[in-house]
């Protein structure tokens, strides 16, 4: 059940239709991406401090939100420059910020909505800007890659925890998960 994720990076690829003219036309807004990236930062970090919720699990270490900052505005950054074309590297980071959320208990409720307001925020942005619509439309279809590896994080840790403290075979876990689902 354990998530493979170059295979996962080129199967969202395929799934959004994240598409070489895309990585291209990002390639080419890198400096607009910089430009922008701080204020992006202040959209989400203000968005997530308006929910008590996550304020509290941002304000629960000494220096989180000054680390999330610089954290968020190198992700953002990275989703501009792909790191080494959208490859192997870029599908490993995504990969290790999913289980950092897992790890710090951020969930699919949490996650979701906090995605939802960098697509809006920058896509306010580039119309403000005058970028062609293709960057926005570039920009929501790899957001939703990274925030894909975000949810499936979760689920993938949470399984394999389970699976591994009760001996439970794949098959058994997926039939219990469906007639759990069923009498819901
Ligand atoms: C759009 C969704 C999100 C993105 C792209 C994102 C991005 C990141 C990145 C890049 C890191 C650093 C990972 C590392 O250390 O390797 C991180 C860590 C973290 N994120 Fe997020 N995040 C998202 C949503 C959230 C939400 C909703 C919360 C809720 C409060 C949150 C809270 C945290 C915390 C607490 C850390 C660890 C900070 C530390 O080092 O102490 N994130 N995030």
């Amino acid at each position: 059940m354990t998530l493979e994720p170059h295979t996962f990076m080129t199967t969202m690829e395929k799934r959004v239709s994240f598409t070489e003219a895309d990585k291209a036309l990002l390639m080419s807004h890198q400096s607009w991406g910089q430009e922008i990236a701080s204020e992006m930062a202040d959209h989400f970090y203000a968005y997530l401090g308006r929910d008590a919720e996550m304020d509290a699990i941002m304000s629960a270490k000494e220096g989180r939100i000054h680390r999330l900052r610089e954290t968020f505005i190198q992700w953002f950054h990275e989703m501009f420059t792909g790191m080494d074309n959208w490859g192997n590297g870029y599908a490993d980071r995504r990969w290790r910020i999913g289980l950092v959320h897992v790890q710090i208990g951020i969930g699919p409720q949490h996650v979701v909505p906090a995605m939802a307001t960098v697509v809006n925020e920058v896509g306010k942005r580039t119309k403000k800007d005058g970028k062609p619509e293709e960057l926005r439309d570039a920009l929501g279809r790899i957001c939703m890659i990274d925030l894909a590896f975000i949810e499936q994080a979760y689920v993938e840790v949470s399984s394999a925890a389970v699976l591994k403290e009760t001996g439970w075979t794949e098959g058994l876990f997926r039939r219990l998960i469906a007639t759990g689902a069923g009498s819901m």
